[in-house]
């Protein structure tokens, strides 16, 4: 068993043309299952549609660098998450990098606070993504108890101090190809320190191609290879770690799949 926790199918450039493809690659790498996750809430026409393959779940959400100031209604959002295979909100939280954090970032809280309520009230784990923006994430999510919700830290890119706040939350950490990046040493301790029944794994295809392929395109087959970059760091078997983030993603949307 070995789950994509959190791959873009519909930001790959060959979807849908080679779907079939996509789907061929990921059972000739053992990858069982797919989380397929929303940037836009204009993407739910296309995630429902993505619904509708065997063992792929979605989510519905918006990204925090998705139409830049741009409020939108919560009932909106709302309908789109009522779907039987939408397990998670998001994905939602911070991003101060791509988006200047001197000038007014208030609405992007504000929509991360709003996807928090929501997830609360569908009861739905959240995905969330936070980017040079360490301080602000943790203190809204303890603010307004996401700890009631829980659910991922979406392509961990930060550090210890980070991850301990974060699974003190009650959160797990999903680890991306960033993870397998010879430079990457805070990722690489927090996936080494961490607990494993806490870890999931993803690819965030099309972006973050893992190592040996880095630079080329990415997709969810390739969430072996990130899967392998850990097995390596933590010194224990690749089935190992499959196994474990396999049950994890099963025990985290119980109630849910
Ligand atoms: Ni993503």
């Amino acid at each position: 068993m070995l789950v994509d926790t959190h791959c873009h199918l519909h930001l790959l450039e060959n979807y849908p043309e080679e779907l079939d493809k996509i789907l061929e690659e990921n059972k000739k790498h053992g990858v069982t299952h797919l989380l397929n996750v929303a940037v836009a809430l204009e993407d739910t026409p296309t995630q429902y549609k993505i619904a509708e393959l065997d063992n792929v779940y979605i989510s519905v959400g918006i990204h925090p660098n998705e139409s830049p100031g741009k409020v939108y209604d919560y009932e909106d959002i709302k309908k789109a998450a009522d779907h039987p295979k939408c397990i998670a909100i998001g994905e939602t939280g911070l991003d101060y990098y791509r988006q200047d954090a001197s000038e007014d970032i208030t609405w992007q809280q504000a929509r991360f606070v709003q996807h928090i309520d929501l997830c609360k009230e569908l009861n739905k784990p959240m995905i969330i993504h936070s980017r040079h923006a360490k301080k602000d994430t943790i203190n809204i999510m303890r603010e307004h108890n996401a700890r009631d919700v829980g659910g991922i830290m979406h392509c961990f890119t930060e550090d210890w101090e980070m991850a301990k706040q974060a699974l003190d939350l009650g959160f797990h950490i999903s680890f991306s190809g960033i993870v397998t990046f010879k430079n990457a040493k805070s990722v690489q301790e927090v996936a080494l320190k961490m607990p494993l029944d806490r870890m999931l794994l993803e690819t965030d295809c099309p972006y973050l191609t893992p190592e040996p392929f880095r630079g080329k395109p990415n997709q969810p087959a390739y969430v072996k290879y990130v899967a392998e970059g850990v097995a390596k760091l933590r010194n224990e078997p690749f089935e190992t770690i499959c196994q474990q983030t396999g049950e994890n993603f099963f025990k985290l949307f119980e109630a849910l799949i």
